[in-house]
């Protein structure tokens, strides 16, 4: 197997200090201009060290491309850090293309795979439905996230589509070249609707696992995809694009006891709930208040993925926020948020439950299921947490007076 595509895409390190813990990414179509297409695309780079990587054309007409790469997150104890690169590419026409990126190493230890690869299809021919160019499922991620091994657990990612669609992920096919060995953990479940259940069993093996999944968006009535050649090709509800979702599970040795809040840090109010939809403005900060628990264990930080300009704080001992400002360009977008408290104990490191919420930019949208909330308490500095009286117990209603009704829960299993 050559490595020559470690060398080419990682300018300013040597291929041993590669170290991959994975990488997401997805876009949004431009308005069209002289007749060629403009499309923002958004990806996260996981590596031990804060480095970017290069996307090449794999089919297509990919044009050409200017990226500005900016660091999201690093975890404290140097065990990866998250770039995220910021890629405008203006293509010929709004035919399919696929972007790809190719080489080696995942990080030292992890269970079963060597090289890494990943694929996305983007589509930017104009739907019937919406008279626009299609824009892909959003998410984002942590690099890593940590299990221990006797504990069950699920892990909702945050999965969404600014057209509407079906979002559905499924492991990457080697068949399809989504990974280079598309292993995966054992002893996991993962549903269609994008949660990842861990059930521990006897033979669950501690270590570093590759999750290499595959977002892909469907339309809920059948659209046609036409292209500025003129041509239609009817689609039905078949899947129009597809982007890589790839990070790191870490089963750890089992914790004494599972309950949230004594090792595994518990998420407390103000924490908005996961999947709540927030909305601000252009220019508009947004911030957003993160408390996290544990009687035995001690809170030691936010392990945050979001666009690279948000600005983390420790307000506290169990309170961190993040806050983002939205800028001109991000009208009418809506971008995810995921976060992770990390505590540790005697050396060991536990995490929470992972929380994402979106946050749209424009008017809060009127929907006929929910009264109008005004826009401004979004676009405030502060949530408000003043309001309702928080019982421990219903986090999930949390953030409610600040947020549209959450997408439908997708989880398949319950604990
Ligand atoms: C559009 O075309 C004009 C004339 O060729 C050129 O001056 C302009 O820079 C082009 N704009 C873009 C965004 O390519
Ligand atoms: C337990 O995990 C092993 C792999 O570690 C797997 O082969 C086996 O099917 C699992 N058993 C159950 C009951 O899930
Ligand atoms: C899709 O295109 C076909 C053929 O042109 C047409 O018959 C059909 O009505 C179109 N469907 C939609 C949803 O626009
Ligand atoms: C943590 O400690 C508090 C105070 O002693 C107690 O009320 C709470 O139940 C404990 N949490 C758990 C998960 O045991
Ligand atoms: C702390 O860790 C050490 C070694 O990792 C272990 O021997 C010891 O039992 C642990 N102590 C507690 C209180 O968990």
């Amino acid at each position: 197997m050559s490595y020559w595509p470690c060398l080419l895409v990682l300018l300013f390190s040597g291929c041993e200090a590669t170290h991959f813990l994975g990488t997401v990414m997805t876009y949004y179509p431009k308005a069209a201009e002289n007749g060629s297409f403009t499309v923002v695309l958004r990806y996260k780079t996981n590596f031990v060290r804060c480095l970017n990587l290069i996307w090449t054309c794999r089919s297509g007409a990919c044009g050409n491309s200017v990226v500005l790469v900016n660091t999201v997150d690093a975890e404290l104890s140097d065990e990866w850090c998250q770039n995220e690169g910021i890629m405008t590419r203006v293509v010929p026409s709004n035919n399919p293309f696929e972007l790809q990126i190719n080489g080696g190493n995942w990080i030292d230890n992890i269970f079963n795979i060597n090289l890494w690869r990943a694929v996305t299809l983007v589509e930017l021919r104009t739907r019937s439905d919406t008279g626009q160019a299609n824009r892909s499922p959003q998410t984002t991620n942590i690099p890593a996230i940590r299990v221990p091994s006797n504990c069950p657990r699920n892990i909702d990612f945050l999965a969404f589509d600014p057209d509407g669609d079906r979002v559905e992920c499924r492991y990457g096919l080697s068949s399809a070249g989504e990974c280079n060995q598309c292993t995966g953990p054992p002893g996991v479940r993962l549903s269609p609707l994008c949660s990842l259940f861990y059930l521990p069993n006897t033979s669950s093996s501690v270590g570093a696992y590759p999750v290499q999944l595959v977002m892909e968006d469907f339309p809920i009535v059948a659209v046609n995809l036409s292209s500025t050649s003129g041509s239609q090709t009817f689609t039905s509800t078949s899947r129009i694009s597809k982007i890589p979702f790839q990070f790191i599970l870490r089963v750890d040795p089992a914790v004494p006891d599972c309950t949230q809040g004594l090792y595994l840090p518990e998420f407390l109010p103000p924490t908005p709930a996961n999947r709540a939809s927030l909305h601000t403005s252009i220019n508009q900060p947004i911030e957003i208040l993160i408390s996290a628990h544990a009687n035995i264990s001690s809170v030691l930080e936010l392990l945050f993925s979001g666009p690279h300009n948000s600005v983390q704080a420790r307000r506290g001992p169990e309170l961190f926020a993040v806050k983002w400002t939205p800028s001109e360009e991000e009208d009418g977008e809506s971008h995810p948020f995921c976060f992770i408290v990390q505590a540790t104990h005697n050396s060991t490191k536990y995490h929470s439950d992972l929380r994402c919420v979106v946050v749209t930019v424009g008017e809060a949208p009127d929907t006929t299921t929910t009264p109008a909330t005004p826009s401004t308490l979004f676009s405030s500095t502060t949530l408000d947490t003043s309001t309702p009286t928080f019982q421990s117990t219903s986090l999930s209603t949390a953030t409610e007076i600040t947020t549209t009704p959450p997408p439908p829960p997708t989880s398949t299993s319950s604990l």
